[in-house]
């Protein structure tokens, strides 16, 4: 569990290009559980993921942690990012960099190889594994640092359906554990098997948000309410 929370984003404006992109945003998220962010492409998920973890500038307003710690965050990007090394030596690097005594690094990454199944392949190149293969080695990097909230961009797009489901075993196993998941995803099946709450956004602007048992059966507002029958939502 986690101290860091709520996160709290209050009037938050992004623009690019003199274009809005995002906002303004007011949005409390609390400690537990997993929240996921629905919503068309180009509707600003990426962009408000990437405010919450810091990395995105902003053009107005303020976000604020509990307590913030920028080490205890992590990011899985929706093209992963594999290292041109093997399956262990990418699981090992971030340890590595945070001067984890070698012992440590080789129990994680053993106990990580074999809990995303990796394990007959540990010993050759990354960049050699298919697309779910990949997005699992991407997550187990970043869980190996033991983040205390973890943002995923999508990490199931491109995939099929045993690779999603491998992955949302994972992700419901590590929230089970206490760590706080934060997903973007425009895939509605999705967001009903994994979300505690979500966060619906069109056109930069959140339009929904809460318990998502609440807003999948009984949605505010009319644009959700179109999301949910399948509408294009324009
Ligand atoms: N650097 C940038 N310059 C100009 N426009 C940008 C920039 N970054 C994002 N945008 C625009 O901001 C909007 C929101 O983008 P964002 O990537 O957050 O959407 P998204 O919901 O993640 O979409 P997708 O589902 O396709 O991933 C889009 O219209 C995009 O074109
Ligand atoms: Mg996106």
């Amino acid at each position: 569990m986690t101290d860091m929370f709520p996160l709290t984003l209050e009037q938050v404006i992004v623009r690019r290009q003199r274009k809005l992109v995002l906002g303004p945003v007011d949005l409390t998220l609390d400690q537990s559980g997993l929240t996921i962010i629905l919503g068309p492409n180009g509707s600003g998920k990426t962009t408000l993921l990437r405010v919450m973890h810091g990395i995105e500038r902003i053009n107005a307003g303020t976000i604020s942690w509990a307590v913030d710690d920028p080490a205890k965050h992590a990011f899985v990007f929706q093209s992963p990012i594999v290292l041109r090394r093997t399956v262990s030596e990418n699981l090992a690097y971030p340890l590595r960099l945070l001067k984890t005594p070698p012992q440590n690094v080789r129990a994680a990454v053993h106990h990580w190889v074999e809990r995303i199944g990796l394990g007959g392949v540990r010993n050759s190149p990354a960049t050699r594994l298919s697309g779910g293969e990949r997005q699992k080695l991407a997550i187990a990097r970043a869980l190996i640092r033991k983040p205390e909230v973890l943002f995923l961009d999508e990490p199931c797009a491109n995939l099929d359906g045993h690779a999603t489901r491998e992955i949302e075993a994972l992700l419901q196993e590590t929230a089970a554990n206490g760590t706080r998941l934060v997903m973007a995803t425009h895939d509605l099946g999705q967001a009903r098997r994994l979300a505690r709450d979500i966060v619906f956004v069109l056109h930069g602007k959140v339009h929904e948000s809460g318990p998502a048992e609440t807003a999948f059966s009984n949605p505010k507002t009319s644009e959700f309410a179109g999301f949910l029958r399948g509408d294009i939502v324009t």
